[in-house]
């Protein structure tokens, strides 16, 4: 079984992150999530709209997302592609080349990011101000 993982917030769910879900899935037969924590967020300077617990349901019920960990640091990638037996990772190209370092762990894989749409463009037009 190929195993594939990606990270991310993950606030405001919109198709943009189910472009990416679905995309990375494609790459294997079991997608893990790493999201990140609330502390996380705050370290990142995020706040995000819907705390952990509730962007963790909403991730579970995505059909193509089989597993939702916690991003708790910078640092844990290598240990969690180690952990769960990982075969690639996928982040969107916003991230491109910044991830080559865990090439000697897995197959590392950039995808486009779907134009035009974010968190914090959906809370710049409704007027919640962005927060990262
Ligand atoms: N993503 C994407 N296409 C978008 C928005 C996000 O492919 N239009 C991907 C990102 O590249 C990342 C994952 O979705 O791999 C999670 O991104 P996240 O930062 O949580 O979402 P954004 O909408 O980019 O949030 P923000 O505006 O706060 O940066």
């Amino acid at each position: 079984m190929k195993k594939v993982i990606t990270y991310g917030t993950f606030d405001l769910l919109h198709y943009g992150h189910i472009n990416i879900l679905k995309r990375a899935k494609q790459h294997g037969d079991f997608l893990v999530v790493a999201l990140s924590t609330d502390e996380f967020n705050a370290i990142k300077g995020k706040e995000s709209y819907f705390k952990y617990e509730e962007r963790k349901q909403l991730l579970n019920a995505i059909r193509y997302v089989d597993l939702v960990i916690p991003e708790e640091s910078w640092d844990q990638k290598a240990r969690d592609i180690q952990k769960y037996d990982i075969d690639c990772f996928v982040m969107g190209n916003d991230w491109e080349g910044k991830f080559d370092f865990l090439k000697k762990y897995t197959e590392v894989v950039y995808l486009p990011r779907t134009p035009e749409i974010s968190t914090s463009k959906i809370k710049d037009d409704l007027g919640f101000g962005s927060t990262g």
